[in-house]
């Protein structure tokens, strides 16, 4: 090496040593001020998305964050899921997709900030909402309120967290990732149903997370009485208007609903990228400098995770980044580029004076000014009338429900409602696995039922109906209550005109009555989830066994106490009319013996490596049949696109891939028949219940398979059926691109890209230049339309991965299009696979 050669690699080494570094271990000094988040003294603008660690796995986590910061994020949020880590009282798990220090560390490695929600009661349609079961069943507690034996366990798990985000250099203030970390969530809410007590609590989870000496700021969601030092923030699908009580801290979001979640039975909910980009620009229009996507990623709730009752397995959301971690287009482009206008002005919207003109009919214009630069937002908050406003000498055209944004106050780079970024439709394919035989071939076994059912055996007894988790600490979703019942030859309960009458509260239940099955019943609809099971029934004399199988469907997780919603049986009664009279008898507090869980749980049968696991039977497969374990074998699909389960036939129950859970399945739980609209306007107010697609479909049919799950030689498959189903249709798909589209205005960029695994683009399907109309899959041309545009299209992009081309004359040739037509470029492209 020569002496010049060796004096830059040491220039490099020592620049490195001050730049390279700065954000792995140099510690920041993170506060707040009445205008925004400040690091190292600086106000910065902070655009955060939510990824729930144990939504996706380890595998993923990579990619998903470098999707994140590729989107325009520089910060990532999570919760902590304390019954995810702390199941069993004392035991914790921190391993696989429970590695949260592995899930900050990539957050770290790819240079963004994390903000830290502990809670550690969270919500996010969690089951139970994060708390662990053995909490509710702690002698003399009263949860989330100023009760001491609640308040130890949460300050227990809290700082417990805290100290391991502490031993591993975690915090900002250590020269980590975490910026902000949460207590609580959204206590504001129901802090009225706690009276006094909750306002002591609130006090308290304060003054606690307060000493706990984090050395960044704590915030508390959806609180308006957040006692400081925590900082106050908002929820909700619009933030604008929110102001926090406290002037003195910053106008911040953690909740920006990117969409909904959903649940069995209910319809797919979709939030336009026009809306959500609107939603965002508006808040930082007026005065907002932190916001967070909830969710960026919503991922899956794998396992027995999801909330409750009945949210679904798939927590898709239709998030930015969608369940299997695609980009979700067009959102997630058209969010990227808001992303970079509002972080281009990221030092005058943090520091200008800012003045506002109203324009009259929800029309306005913000202006942001510093040290001689302005930035300007216009916003058109009317739901139908598009307007044109004079500013400064210039006219601009605002389309209804819509900010336009301006970094120079007099070039628009950015309206909400101008989609230019690519829609991508994906489709489902057939496994291509080697050798791979076209149906899968299977084997099963009975659940074993005889002893509950016939004998009544169980593993403790009580004169009394126990509510459903307190017997089962959660650790099925099963739970058998069975009596016995001796009747002397003239019990008058023997007879005709009898009735069995079983009273739950939730969710699912299926009725045996000496041996014998008698019906299966669940609630669910119209948000009721209790429910009253009647059947005529016949007893012998002598002895009569009354075994009852109850199933939870995810604990609830949301609302005043939710906590002490009961599940299970909650009342049996004979009823017979004799004559003109009732005689009832009240079987409430016979003996009741019971058995939590599946005989195939507690041999782990889903465990190819389970000893039980033999005795499985390959001929004679039962279709429709109740209590039944299925078990196949399927060869890993070649290349990397994402895997799914196409569980339609199968009725409702568990599936396993190598022994590991990706959740429930309930195919057979169609979506209510109404509340969908055609067509999607994204103007107005957004809710859960507009745009809502798939009534009377299936609510959920694929379930997300990850890839970490499949092995590269011989993988299994275990599926649970509780109701009856048919695997014969089962099958693995992969999810994959089919086809980009786009519509781009004169004066942007075309972007198309097949969106990874080596993937280009096949053939151009339709091209126009000019004024086309339609959208994808639906795109026609209008009245003028230049020739080149297809010729244009299939020279740059046929044949790769992805192209780009500036939306001109120059290059796709005239369109001749009358005067004052806004000419833009409408694509749909194929994808090879
Ligand atoms: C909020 C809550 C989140 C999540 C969301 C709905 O109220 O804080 O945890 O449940 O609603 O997806």
């Amino acid at each position: 090496m020569s002496a010049l050669q060796c004096a830059s690699v040491v220039a490099l080494l020592v620049a490195c040593s001050i730049f390279c570094s700065c954000c792995a271990s140099t510690p920041l000094d993170v506060s707040s001020d009445a205008r925004a988040i400040t690091i190292n003294g600086q106000r910065r603008i902070i655009l955060a998305g939510s990824i729930h660690y144990p939504r996706s796995t380890p595998q993923m986590w990579p990619d998903l964050i470098q999707k994140s910061k590729e989107g325009g994020l520089n910060a990532i949020e999570t919760y902590v899921f304390w019954n995810a880590h702390e199941a069993q009282y004392r035991q914790y798990d921190f391993s696989g997709n429970l590695d949260l220090v592995r899930f900050l560390r990539t957050i770290q490695d790819a240079g963004l900030y994390a903000i830290l929600r502990i809670g550690p009661y969270v919500c996010a349609e969690w089951n139970y909402g994060g708390y662990p079961i053995w909490l509710h069943n702690m002698q003399g507690i009263q949860l989330r309120t100023d009760n001491s034996v609640y308040k130890n366990e949460m300050q227990n798990f809290t700082t417990m967290i805290v100290n391991m985000m502490k031993k591993e250099e975690l915090f900002a203030s250590q020269g980590g990732p975490i910026i902000i970390a949460q207590i609580e969530n959204e206590y504001g809410n129901v802090i009225s149903s706690y009276g006094e007590a909750g306002k002591q609590y609130i006090n308290w989870c304060a003054s606690m997370a307060n000493s706990l000496d984090i050395g960044v700021p704590w915030v508390m969601c959806q609180e308006t009485d957040a006692p400081a030092p925590m900082l106050e923030t908002c929820n909700g699908w619009y933030c604008d208007q929110y102001e926090p009580k406290n002037s003195s801290t910053p106008k911040m979001w953690t909740e920006n609903w990117t969409g909904w979640f959903k649940g069995w039975g209910g319809l797919d909910p979709h939030r336009t990228a026009e809306d959500l980009a609107y939603a965002v620009a508006r808040f930082f229009q007026l005065g907002g400098t932190l916001q967070n996507y909830y969710m960026y990623h919503g991922g899956t709730n794998f396992g027995r995770t999801a909330g409750g009752p009945y949210i679904a397995t798939t927590y898709d959301y239709d998030a930015p980044l969608d369940e299997f971690g695609n980009l979700n287009q067009p959102k997630w482009g058209h969010l990227k580029e808001l992303h970079l206008q509002l972080m281009s002005m990221e030092k005058v919207l943090t520091h200008g004076d800012v003045s506002s003109i109203d324009y009259g009919n929800d029309v306005q214009v913000t202006i942001y000014s510093y040290n001689g630069t302005a930035s300007c937002f216009f916003s058109n908050a009317n739901q139908t009338t598009d307007t044109t406003i004079s500013f400064q000498d210039n006219q601009f055209t605002v389309p209804a429900w819509s900010v336009s944004i301006l970094p120079d106050c007099k070039t628009e780079t950015y309206n909400t409602a101008k989609v230019n970024s690519q829609t991508t439709v994906f489709v489902k394919k057939a496994n291509q696995a080697e050798d791979e035989p076209s149906s899968l071939s299977w084997s099963w076994r009975p659940e074993h039922v005889k002893e509950t059912v016939n004998n009544g055996l169980g593993s403790v007894s009580a004169n009394m109906l126990i509510e459903q988790k307190a017997a089962t600490n959660d650790t099925s979703d099963y739970l058998w209550y069975m009596t016995s019942l001796d009747l002397a030859k003239d019990d008058l309960i023997l007879g005709d005109d009898l009735t069995l009458r079983v009273n739950t509260s939730g969710h699912v239940l299926h009725v045996y009555l000496n041996g014998k099955f008698l019906g299966s019943q669940w609630g669910g609809d119209n948000g009721k989830y209790d429910f009253v099971f009647e059947k005529k029934v016949k007893l012998n004399e002598g002895k009569n066994q009354l075994s009852l199988l109850s199933a939870t469907v995810g604990l609830k997780n949301y609302g005043p106490m939710f906590y002490d919603v009961p599940t299970g049986v909650a009342g049996v009664e004979l009823i017979r009319k004799l004559n003109d009279e009732l005689i009832v008898k009240d079987l409430s507090s016979s003996k009741w013996t019971y058995k939590v869980g599946l005989h195939g749980e507690d041999h782990q049968i889903q465990n190819v490596e389970s000893p039980h696991s033999s005795k499985w039977i390959s001929d004679s497969l039962p279709t429709n049949r109740m209590m039944t374990w299925y078990k196949t074998t399927f060869k890993a699909p070649l290349g990397n696109d994402v895997v799914v389960l196409d569980l339609l036939g199968m009725g409702k129950g568990h599936a396993w891939i190598n022994g590991r859970s990706i959740g429930r399945f309930w195919p057979t739980y169609l979506a209510v028949q109404d509340g969908c609209q055609e067509t999607c306007d994204y103007r107005g107010p957004y809710s859960d219940t507009k745009c809502r697609t798939n009534c009377g479909g299936i609510s959920q049919r694929w379930y997300h398979v990850p890839r970490s799950f499949i092995r590269d030689d011989l993988n299994t498959l275990v599926l649970f059926e509780e109701f009856g189903g048919n695997p014969s249709n089962v099958k693995f798909q992969t999810n994959v691109v089919d086809k980009v589209c786009a519509a781009v205005e004169e004066g942007h960029t075309l972007e198309l890209s097949c969106q990874g695994n080596g993937r280009a683009i096949s053939s151009i399907e339709f091209a126009s230049f000019g004024d086309p109309k339609g959208s994808c899959e639906a795109f026609s041309s209008g009245s003028c339309d230049s020739a080149a545009a297809l010729s244009v299209l299939q020279e740059k992009c046929v044949g790769q991965e992805s192209c780009s081309i500036e939306v001109s004359d120059a290059l796709l040739g005239s369109a001749n299009c009358g005067f004052g037509v806004q000419r833009k470029l409408a694509v749909q492209a194929r994808c090879h696979h």
